[in-house]
C-alpha cells in the first residue's frame, strides 16, 4: 500500500450543509445520505449536449457584482455516446458571458477530426473516441495570439494530452479557427494540457518521446505558438513511461514528478486491459522528483519520496527558510494511490452508489541547496487542512499570485456520501480552515477566481465555477472570493455536460 497515507477524517460535527441557499458553511457538513449527483444530474453531466451557437440570456438568482466583465469558458466532453471513460467524451466550449449584472450563455462543439469523423458515423472513430492519440482536444483552454488592451489575446487554445489535439478558437464566438500548428522541431507524441503561465508570457510545457524517450521540456511562444526545447529528461523506465496529467513549474524551475504509475504501450496501443485504465501502478518503485532549473545554470536535482497519485499542481514557488534553507515550495491535490482513474469510469459514476476516492490539499517542500543533484530522500506530502474535508480536486489560485507565496486556495471538495466531487472549498493554507458550498444532489466543476478591478487582497473578487442542480439544470455559480457567500447563480437554458478547465475571458 502506498506509504503516503493521508490522516483519517476527523472531527466530523454534524454541521447543517449550505445546500442550495449558497451560505458559507464552515467545513465539516454532515454525511447525510443521497449527496451524490442526482439521476438527473448525472443525466445531463454525461449525455449528449445541444449546441447553442447564439448566445441566449441566463436567468439570474441572486446578484451579480457590476464589475464583472468577460466570460467565463469551460472546455470538457460534450458527448459520451459508446464511450467508456470520463476523459473520453467529444471536446465541447461551454461559455457563460458576465456584464453589467446579466448573464448570457452558449456552447459549440470543437471541429476537431475525432468529432467530425464521428459524426459521419465512422465506427473506427467511435471506437477510439478520445484515447490518447486522438485529436480530441476536450481537456483545457489557454489564451493565445498578440496581447491586446488589458493583455487580452484574441484566440484560446484548446488542448488535450496529444501534440496533434490543439485547435485554435474563436472566444467570443466559440468557433473552431483552425488545426494548431508548431513551427519546430520538438518531438514527442504525448504532451499535458496544462502549460505552466510564465511571467515573459510564454507557456512551459513538455512533450514525451516514447519508448526509449523522455520528457522535452519547452518554452512555447504565444504568438506563433513556436517551442523551443530547454531540457530533456529520460524515462526511468525506457519502456514502460511514467504518466504525468500536470507538473508543478514556475519562471526557474520545472518539477517532474514521475508517480509509480505506468503506461503501457500495448495497452494504449491495442487496449489490452490493465488495472488502471492503460496503466500498472507499482508503488514499490515510490515517487521520483526531477527539479529541472530551466535556465541550465544548476543540475538536475533529483529525489525519491513514497507513491502518491496527483492530477493537478496548484504551486510552486522559491522560498528561504528561517535557517537559510532554500526550497521549492510544491501544492497539490494528492491521493495515495491512482484509484480516481477508475473511480472516472463512465459506468461508476453513473451510479448514485459508492465515494469517490479520498484526496487532500498537501504540500512538498524540495530542497534547492545542499549535495548537487540531489540523491535524496522525501517524506510524503503533507497536509495543508486541518478539518475533515477529504477530497480535494482542481486547485486553483489568485493567478497573480503564481510562483509566489500565498494564502488561498480554490478546490472542488466533496460532501460525502458520493461517487464525485459536489462542493467548493476555500482553504487557508495559513491556519488549514476550510469554507466549503455545497448543493445537494447537484454537481460541480473547476473553480476559477476572478479579481475585482482594483483590488489588493489576495481573496477580493469572486470565484466561478459550472456546475448542474439537482433538477438537471447547468449554471455557474458567483461565489464571493472573501466570506465563500453564493452571491449568485447564472441559470443557463441548455445543458452542460461534465467540465473540466476552463479560463476567464476578460473583456467583451
Ligand atoms: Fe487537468
Amino acid at each position: 500500500m502506498p506509504a503516503a497515507a493521508p490522516a483519517a477524517p476527523r472531527g466530523a460535527a454534524p454541521a447543517p450543509p449550505a445546500a442550495a441557499a449558497g451560505a458559507a458553511a464552515a467545513a465539516a457538513p454532515p454525511a447525510a445520505a443521497g449527496n451524490a449527483p442526482s439521476v438527473a444530474a448525472r443525466a445531463a453531466l454525461f449525455g449528449t449536449a445541444v449546441e447553442q451557437l447564439e448566445e441566449v440570456p441566463a436567468r439570474v438568482v441572486g446578484s451579480i457584482p457590476d464589475w464583472l466583465k468577460g466570460s467565463l469558458i469551460v472546455n470538457g466532453g460534450g458527448d459520451y455516446t459508446q464511450m467508456a471513460h470520463m476523459f473520453d467524451g467529444y471536446a465541447l466550449l461551454s461559455k457563460a458571458r458576465f456584464e453589467g449584472g446579466a448573464a448570457w450563455g452558449s456552447q459549440r462543439f470543437i471541429d476537431t477530426e475525432a468529432y467530425r469523423s464521428y459524426r459521419q458515423q465512422d465506427i473506427l472513430a467511435i471506437a477510439t473516441g478520445g484515447g490518447s492519440f486522438t485529436d480530441n482536444a476536450s481537456v483545457s483552454l489557454h489564451a493565445v495570439g498578440p496581447a491586446g488592451e488589458g493583455g487580452r489575446r484574441p484566440r484560446l487554445l484548446a488542448v488535450s494530452e496529444t501534440p496533434k489535439a490543439s485547435y485554435l478558437v474563436n472566444p467570443d464566438t466559440l468557433e473552431t479557427l483552425s488545426k494548431a500548428t508548431f513551427p519546430d522541431k520538438v518531438k514527442g507524441d504525448l504532451t499535458t494540457a496544462h502549460p505552466t503561465p510564465l511571467s515573459d508570457g510564454r507557456l512551459l510545457n513538455f512533450t514525451r518521446s516514447l519508448p526509449f524517450g523522455g520528457f522535452h521540456i519547452f518554452k512555447q511562444d504565444p504568438e506563433t505558438l513556436a517551442r523551443a526545447e530547454v531540457a530533456f529528461l529520460p524515462d526511468r523506465r525506457p519502456l514502460t513511461p511514467a504518466w504525468l496529467h500536470d507538473f508543478p513549474a514556475n519562471d526557474d524551475y520545472a518539477v517532474i514528478i514521475e508517480h509509480p504509475l505506468y503506461m503501457s504501450l500495448p495497452s494504449l496501443l491495442f487496449g489490452t486491459p490493465k488495472p488502471f485504465v492503460f496503466m500498472d501502478w507499482l508503488p514499490e518503485d515510490g515517487t521520483r522528483i526531477t527539479v529541472v532549473r530551466l535556465d541550465g545554470s544548476e543540475p538536475n536535482r533529483v529525489f525519491t519520496a513514497p507513491p502518491f497519485f496527483v492530477f493537478h499542481y496548484s504551486q510552486c514557488f522559491e522560498e528561504t527558510t528561517a535557517d537559510g534553507t532554500r526550497q521549492l515550495v510544491v501544492d497539490m491535490a494528492a491521493y495515495d494511490d491512482p484509484a480516481i482513474l477508475n473511480d472516472l469510469m463512465l459506468q461508476p459514476l453513473k451510479q448514485p452508489s459508492g465515494q469517490v476516492s479520498r484526496s487532500y490539499y498537501k504540500r512538498m517542500a524540495i530542497p534547492l541547496t545542499g549535495p548537487k543533484g540531489g540523491g535524496g530522500e522525501l517524506p510524503a506530502p503533507s497536509l495543508l487542512v486541518s478539518d475533515s474535508n477529504d477530497f480535494c480536486e482542481f486547485p486553483s489560485i489568485n493567478p497573480s499570485y503564481r510562483g509566489r507565496p500565498y494564502r488561498y486556495a480554490y478546490v472542488m471538495s466533496a460532501v460525502r456520501p458520493t461517487n464525485m466531487g459536489n462542493a467548493l472549498s476555500k482553504i487557508d493554507v495559513a491556519t488549514g480552515e476550510t469554507l466549503t458550498w455545497y448543493m445537494q444532489g447537484g454537481a460541480v466543476g473547476e473553480p476559477l477566481f476572478v479579481a475585482r478591478p482594483g483590488a489588493s487582497d489576495e481573496d477580493d473578487g469572486v470565484v466561478l465555477a459550472p456546475g448542474g442542480g439537482p433538477d438537471g439544470r447547468s449554471f455557474v455559480v458567483v461565489l464571493d472570493a472573501k466570506t465563500w457567500a453564493e452571491l449568485a447563480r447564472a441559470e443557463l437554458p441548455f445543458a452542460t455536460p461534465n467540465r473540466f478547465h476552463g479560463i476567464f475571458s476578460p473583456g467583451a
